[in-house]
């Protein structure tokens, strides 16, 4: 568990803006043993300005006692060109909430007259780096663009951070956007190689875990009828287009909840067993690019593929689903 003695981790949480993004945002804003410092946005699942959007839309429906920083960062990958997911989380990234009204026929999010902070992800980042040094922890929920922008620019300033929690990669199950490659690496194999090269420490939080928790639709619903709160309504809306891709593509009706597990195994790394290898992104792959590959061979060569990736290959789901609970459904009662 966390050392809670030495107070809240204090962490950056880089995200692409998505439905499992907001998920895990709204669990971390919730979470007494993680200070939430800033949120750095990045193309993935979204655009960047809408995932950014989409981050003080989560804002203003948690209502945080303290608004973290949103900062704007990188709006296409390193090297390939740019790849969203709107056909999975929605033409806004967000289940497309503009559907949605309430018993007033009044738009139930409406468009919010907001804007993230003139500061630069990459800035925001290579800050908090300076300031916490060891004791700062980003987790990353989207494609590491940003985080490699920041090492590129500012190695030695990157070196401080105490470890790097990222949503990402697929060792031993097959990939999600392709048959090698889950989706954050996939949209920037380059920029995880980079990271995955850089010497931070890495804990992976890939499909091997992701796909072992499962979220069931009727959970959700279930949870709304009992608790009708602002909060589980917007987790009703927003899931329900990504849901709905799973139960006619992935075979269930519900959705992985890949983020908010990587939020859950930064707040309680006894959540996961990992196991420590060498880990490479294939970045020029005809039929594998964006694969996580790790050396697991009885006999491999350590000096030349020296560790550098926790890889979580198995999770204690039913204290993950606790602390999902516990965190995610802070009840702010619908007004009105
Ligand atoms: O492969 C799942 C990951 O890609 C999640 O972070 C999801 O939000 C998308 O970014
Ligand atoms: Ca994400």
């Amino acid at each position: 568990m966390t050392d809670m003695s030495n107070g809240p981790i204090p962490i950056i949480l880089d995200t692409d803006g998505g439905v499992d993004d907001a998920m895990a945002i709204i669990m971390a804003l919730n979470a007494p043993q993680v200070d939430l410092k800033a949120i750095t946005v990045v193309a993935g699942n979204i655009d960047v300005d809408q995932a950014a959007y989409n981050v003080l839309r989560v804002l203003s429906i948690a209502q945080p006692k303290s608004v973290p920083l949103v900062a704007t960062g990188c709006e296409r990958p390193l090297v390939r060109p740019p790849f969203n997911a709107a056909g999975i989380h929605g033409v806004d990234g967000l289940g497309e909430l503009h559907r949605f009204e309430d018993a007033a026929g009044m738009a139930r999010y409406p468009i919010l007259n907001l804007k993230p902070s003139e500061s630069d992800a990459i800035d925001v980042l290579l800050e908090a780096a300076r300031t916490y040094g060891q004791h700062l922890t980003i987790i990353t929920l989207g494609p590491l663009t940003n985080i490699a922008t920041a090492i590129q620019r500012d190695a030695e300033t990157m070196q401080r951070v105490g470890r790097i929690v990222t949503m990402g990669g697929a060792v031993t199950v097959p990939g999600n956007i392709s048959a090698a490659a889950e989706f954050n690496f996939f949209v920037d194999p380059d920029a995880a190689q980079v990271v995955m090269e850089s010497g931070i420490p890495v804990v992976l939080v890939g499909l091997d875990v992701a796909m072992k928790a499962p979220l069931p639709r009727h959970r959700v619903e279930d949870h709304l009828q009992r608790y009708p709160t602002q909060v589980a309504q917007f987790i009703a809306d927003c899931t329900e287009i990504y849901m709905a891709f799973y139960r006619d593509n992935e075979g269930f009706y519900g959705c992985y909840v890949h983020d908010p597990l990587a939020v859950g195994i930064l707040i309680d790394p006894s959540l996961a067993t990992t196991e420590r290898v060498h880990l490479m992104v294939e970045t020029a792959g005809r039929f594998t690019t964006g694969m996580s590959l790790a050396d697991r061979r009885d006999r491999r060569d350590e000096a030349s593929n020296p560790p550098n990736v926790d890889v979580c290959l198995d999770v204690d789901t039913e204290r993950f689903w606790q602390m999902f609970d516990e965190l995610l459904w802070q009840a702010i009662a619908i007004s009105g």
